[in-house]
């Protein structure tokens, strides 16, 4: 499906992409002022189904978005719920889809009001970030420092906060590098612009804490529950220094877009053997079965969207 041709809903309207317009004056317009949600769908051809991954997590986060930002909005869970579903059944995808989810500050008022909100949501298809049988991406430690909760809260999912990923990931690629890892105002490893990070040493998998400046990430989290309930890793959360970032042995970021990225290169240094490690490929390859519903003890996790 060509991009003008698929629907968006739109203030509580199925419409057109190329109908939904938003004043330009509105304070997400002007300043960013928005949160949202961006999430996959997966399409799976023997159950003639696209299974949305962790639908009620990434709606508990937007609510708490919503919450710390101090918008007032109307829609509750359920409505937010049925409303990706109904738009993706829409679409008649039969295919892998990313789903943006937006609530936008509307209206003539500045950055400081807290109403008239709305919501989009946009189901757009998309493969696989990066192809599994690529390499990796080369990354540098940035010299912009990742925002934090006493500024801007990283764990706040809004529009604005993709300055500063912007500001990390345009340096990198303008010095040969495809991305960036943030260091937190304490110098430690925070996250990448829009992915989480884990490393591995000695084969523990470690990840920084909640508390390191970064969103707290659904894909995160899942690979902290199946590394350690299914893979049987021994995983740690805490701290990690820039130097370990040069001495780890693997290192991936991962994100609902990103999904599972092989690290190979920081700062021109190999990781590893300058390719997927053993741990990161145990983690991909459950991940994608998981998340294509091929994996029955997950199934939990999937929203279908067709048969409900
Ligand atoms: C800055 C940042 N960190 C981490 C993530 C990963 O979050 P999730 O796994 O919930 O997609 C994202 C995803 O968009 C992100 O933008």
């Amino acid at each position: 499906m060509t991009n003008d041709k698929r629907l968006i809903w739109f203030k509580g309207d199925i419409i057109p992409v190329n109908e939904a317009k938003i004043n330009v004056l509105s304070p997400t317009s002007q300043f960013g002022a928005n949160v949202f949600e961006g999430l996959r769908a997966y399409w799976n051809e023997a159950d003639k189904e696209l299974y949305v991954f962790k639908l009620e997590e990434h709606i508990n986060r937007l609510l708490k978005s919503i919450k710390m930002m101090r918008f007032e909005s109307q829609y509750d869970a359920v409505f937010l719920k049925n409303s990706v579903i109904e738009i993706v059944k829409a679409n008649k995808y039969q295919e892998d889809i990313t789903i943006r989810q937006t609530i936008f500050l509307d209206g003539f008022g500045s950055w400081a009001s807290a109403s008239p909100t709305d919501m989009f949501i946009a189901p757009i298809a998309k493969g696989r970030q990066y192809p599994p049988d690529k390499i990796g991406i080369e990354c540098c430690v940035s010299s912009w420092a990742r925002i934090n909760d006493k500024s801007m809260s990283p764990k706040i999912k809004m529009g604005a906060n993709y300055m500063n990923s912007r500001m990390g990931q345009m340096e990198a690629m303008r010095n040969g590098y495809d991305s960036t890892i943030f260091l937190n105002d304490q110098g430690k490893v925070s996250e990448g612009p829009g992915s989480c990070i884990f490393i591995v040493r000695d084969g523990q998998l470690i990840t920084p804490p909640i508390t390191a400046s970064i969103l707290e990430s659904i894909t995160r989290t899942t690979i902290l529950v199946i590394a350690r309930n299914d893979l049987g890793l021994d995983v740690v959360e805490r701290d990690v220094d820039r130097t370990e970032l040069y001495i780890a042995d693997e290192i991936f970021f991962c994100g609902t877009a990103v999904e599972i990225v092989p690290v190979v290169g920081v700062d021109k240094l190999v990781v590893g053997d300058a390719k997927k490690g053993m741990i990161t490929s145990r983690i991909e390859d459950l991940y994608f079965d998981i998340v294509r519903g091929l994996s029955d003890k997950h199934k939990c996790w999937l929203t279908p969207t067709y048969k409900v």
